[in-house]
């Protein structure tokens, strides 16, 4: 794998073995010091040209745990704003010498352009409506390690699916990893067509909510609108918000999702976001070893002649004699600096 641009790209087996790579990367973020030395050497930029709190940060504590040099492209203080092409920025960076560009762009289709532009390998982190890739296999790790696989799970996806490249990239992870998906919206919410996708619709949230094994939350993408879709915010939680009546409602041992930012309040009352099956921080956390296993992944052995400490998994004397594998757990520095201006 050069590049993660879309769920699309990755089988069954692909989505299993980056679920596999996670689970070593998980074992790595529990430890004392969670940090390898499998990126050493290696750098990874971030090109967000969209507002984002935890993929961007995520992104970067993942490079930074696998001992990657990072460096993180400020949109709001770069050369953007005196009108710098994307394809410009790309070819600046490039010439830094960059291993991993991770892209988020309020258009679709911006890193897949990107990937023809740059000899890089290009992570998408959330294009327009488009994909979300990395937020998928982070929900699709969360749900995999409560229940140990998503083989027959029904996994309903509530909300603004629309707008949502959550929903898009989620919709096609989970099922093609065996889970049923039931989607819960009002018409105006959902796509044009769901044609390419194997999923059953309900505008009856109350009516599934006994049935199902998770409860995923989309936050309204007010911003992505631009026109009335909804009646009211209120109308809208009235019907589809869960409260604390829904949420007793659930199965036990039914999980509640949401990928963040919330709306306390519109798609989930705020003490609902507090319960012990809300599985929000766990998801934010998993996220980080989801990242370090796509950077790995994309980033790892087979790409160029790496020196011998980023042969990652498979155990190889490093220079102080150790295992030098992503298991290794060495501190290394990590540098980071801004590009811009
Ligand atoms: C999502 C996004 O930006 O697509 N957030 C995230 O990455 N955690 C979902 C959203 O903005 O609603």
């Amino acid at each position: 794998m050069k590049h993660l641009l879309s769920v699309d790209q990755l089988e069954r087996g692909d989505l299993e073995e980056i679920l596999e790579v996670t689970d070593a990367m998980v074992e790595v973020s529990n430890r004392a010091i969670p940090k390898a030395p499998a990126l050493r050497g290696r750098t990874v930029v971030s090109l967000f040209y969209e507002d984002s709190t935890r993929t961007r940060l995520s992104f970067d504590s993942a490079a930074k745990r696998l001992s990657a040099d990072t460096m993180s492209f400020a949109v709001s203080s770069s050369s953007v704003n005196k009108g710098e092409s994307i394809r410009d920025t790309v070819e600046t960076i490039e010439a830094m010498g960059m291993d991993a560009i991770v892209v988020r762009h309020r258009s679709s289709g911006v890193p897949a352009q990107i990937a023809r532009w740059t000899d890089a390998s290009v992570v998408n982190a959330g294009d327009g409506w488009h994909q979300h890739p990395t937020q998928a296999l982070l929900d699709a790790y969360t749900i995999r390690s409560r229940f140990g696989s998503l083989d027959g799970r029904v996994v309903a996806i509530v909300g603004d699916i629309r707008h949502s490249r959550v929903a898009r990239s989620n919709i096609e992870a989970f099922t093609r990893l065996g889970a049923k998906v039931v989607l819960v919206a009002p018409p105006t919410l959902l796509p044009a067509t769901l044609a390419p996708w194997d999923v059953e619709v309900t505008e009856d949230l109350d009516s599934v909510l006994g049935h199902v094994d998770v409860c995923y939350l989309l936050r309204m993408q007010r911003e992505r609108m631009n026109e009335a879709l909804i009646p009211s915010l209120r109308e809208y939680t009235a019907r589809f918000g869960l409260d604390a009546a829904r949420a007793d409602r659930l199965g036990d041992g039914a999980l509640i999702m949401h990928p963040g930012p919330m709306n306390r309040g519109v798609e989930i009352a705020g003490d609902v976001a507090e319960r012990p099956n809300a599985v929000v921080t766990e998801q934010v956390a998993n996220g980080v070893a989801v990242r370090m296993a796509v950077l790995f992944l994309v980033l790892g052995p087979g790409r160029h002649a790496l020196p011998p400490t980023a042969t990652a998994i498979a155990s190889e004397p490093g220079p102080q004699g150790h295992d030098a594998s992503v298991a290794g757990g060495r501190e290394t520095d990590t540098h980071e600096s801004e590009v811009g201006a």
